[in-house]
């Protein structure tokens, strides 16, 4: 039977970065259901937020991270994110990992929504994520097995611990199983996501019996591109850092009055006010007129904008809000612990409450870092186990699954940015004909890779709509429309900390 010290299953920066700062240690296995290259982390656009300069100081970043989270954030967590970071992502550098410099030989510092000072890194204009990764592989090249094209189907148990990995052609055991699968992007019909990202490893984990929380907190970016009735790809937020803003059809400017940072509000404010729009039957557009030489500084977005037809020198891109980040997950500590024994999770597949109710533009790829680096020291010093050949049996699934564009279908039109009672509970009860229970407890190694991404986005769509039509309040990027008094209570209280920024001082709390 194949065996490793260490299962990681996900192929993105938290998993490459838990690989990397492990493999001299322990023999580690990667499994990536396609290639190892098709990740959201691959597609990031946006950068890495650190408080570097020299008007930063990561108490800023951390009241920034707390404003746009809405106060639901673990803040001993963000601590350790924004604490830690700089330091993460220097000692990246000097091992080689190269951002965009200015003139003067400096880091390229850029703005996004939120962030009360420039601290985004960028790598190649916008294919930040790329470099990263690449960066990432080339160093772990013929030091860690990748096993790509491969999709763990099911978590061994036995014992109350996790003791390995089922895959559709093997059984593999392990000391520790790390999920990095991800988010669930594709829950919705538009999304930012790599098609991949589909809550694989949430629903293993659920499965499972490991604690899963917060699922209800779905980010919705406010710019994808919009064409032809579709979302087709991400306008990254560092396009309107550099000054682009939402316009509606008759050319006034949206977020005028919403929000006293307009433009650059927290992402779950900015995405409702053009959700409002539209839902009028209006058009939202990104002038981005202003932006001098638009082509060089995102070359990526400009590609993309061409080959779907939209002539970037027109000065206004069609957007649209997408699906874009999971804040909930399955739950761990500040060290990737789940509550399952030997399971462990990392990256956006993991809750640990450092992002709260909306996480905070560019803190993703610093959160793969930060917490990649400290899961990778602790199971460096994790107690060994002898490999303990059991598997579990559990009976096959037969009964019919939909098809995943009409689960998009429901979660959009229910379970969307604005949701209520009325509309959360009518998909519950659409999700619930396909005999959840019974689906969780199958065994999903006899599944084709169709029926494990209908079943996966099946689990986790019933996880984000069960938890939402729990949570009476609305909060970041859980919006109740029958309980919109509470929002108003956040928002002004994230309007007042954004205006009184001066109650951080730099050198003290
Ligand atoms: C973006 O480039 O707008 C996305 C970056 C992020 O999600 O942090």
């Amino acid at each position: 039977m194949p065996q490793a010290d260490v299962i990681i299953v996900g192929s993105g920066l938290a998993a490459l970065m838990t690989a990397y700062r492990l493999y001299e240690h322990k023999n580690v296995i990667i499994f990536t259901k396609t290639k190892k290259e098709e990740s959201n982390s691959w597609l990031a656009q946006g950068g890495v937020a650190a408080a570097l300069s020299e008007q930063d100081d990561w108490r800023l970043h951390y009241e920034d991270t707390l404003i746009a989270g809405a106060y639901h954030n673990d803040e001993q967590a963000v601590e350790m994110l924004v604490r830690e970071g700089p330091s993460r992502l220097l000692e990246l550098v000097e091992e080689g990992l190269q951002f965009d410099i200015d003139e003067n030989g400096q880091f390229h510092l850029g703005n996004e929504g939120a962030h009360s000072r420039r601290r985004i890194l960028h790598a190649g204009g916008d294919q930040t994520g790329k470099a990263i990764v690449s960066f990432l592989l080339e160093k772990l090249s013929g030091k860690v097995t990748v096993i790509e094209d491969e999709s763990v189907t099911d978590l061994i148990v036995s014992g109350g611990r996790c003791l390995g990995v089922k895959t559709r052609m093997s059984v593999y055991y392990a000391n520790a199983v790390v999920l990095s699968t991800g988010g669930c992007g594709n829950v919705y019909a538009f999304t930012s996501n790599a098609r991949t990202v589909t809550g694989d490893g949430i629903a293993l984990a659920y499965r499972a019996g490991a604690v899963v929380s917060d699922m209800e907190f779905i980010q919705f970016h406010p710019t994808m591109l919009y064409v032809d009735g579709k979302a087709v790809g991400l306008i990254s937020e560092a396009v309107r850092g550099e000054g682009a803003v939402l316009v509606t059809e008759d050319g006034r400017r949206l977020m005028e009055h919403v929000h006293p940072q307009r433009d650059l509000a927290p992402r779950d404010i900015v995405a409702r006010a053009i959700h409002a729009e539209i839902t009028k039957g209006k058009r939202v557009y990104l002038d981005i007129s202003m932006i001098p030489h638009f082509h060089a500084r995102f070359p990526m977005i400009a590609a993309m904008c061409e080959a779907h037809g939209i002539d970037v020198n027109s000065g206004k891109l069609p957007v649209v809000p997408g699906a874009h980040f999971l804040m909930g997950g399955v739950q761990t500590d500040l060290l990737g612990k789940t509550s399952l024994p030997s399971l462990y999770a990392v990256g956006e597949a993991a809750c640990t409450g450092v992002h709260g109710a909306n996480r905070l533009a560019s803190n993703s790829l610093l959160e793969g870092m930060v917490f990649g680096a400290r899961l990778a020291e602790a199971l460096r010093n994790e107690r060994t186990y002898d490999i303990v050949h059991i598997l579990n049996a559990a009976p096959p699934f037969t009964k019919p699954l939909p098809a995943v564009s009409q689960i998009q279908a429901v979660m959009m039109q229910h379970v969307g940015i604005v949701r209520d009672e009325t509309s959360l509970t009518a998909a519950k009860q659409w999700l619930e004909q396909f005999s959840i229970q019974e689906l969780v407890a199958a065994d999903w190694s006899l599944f084709s890779d169709e029926q494990m991404t209908a079943a996966s986005l099946l689990i986790t769509s019933w996880l984000i709509t069960t938890s939402a039509l729990k949570r009476t309040e609305s909060r970041g990027g859980h919006y109740r429309s029958d309980y919109p008094k509470e929002e108003e209570h956040w928002k002004k209280r994230r309007i007042e900390r954004t205006k009184d920024e001066l109650l951080v001082k730099i050198g003290g709390r």
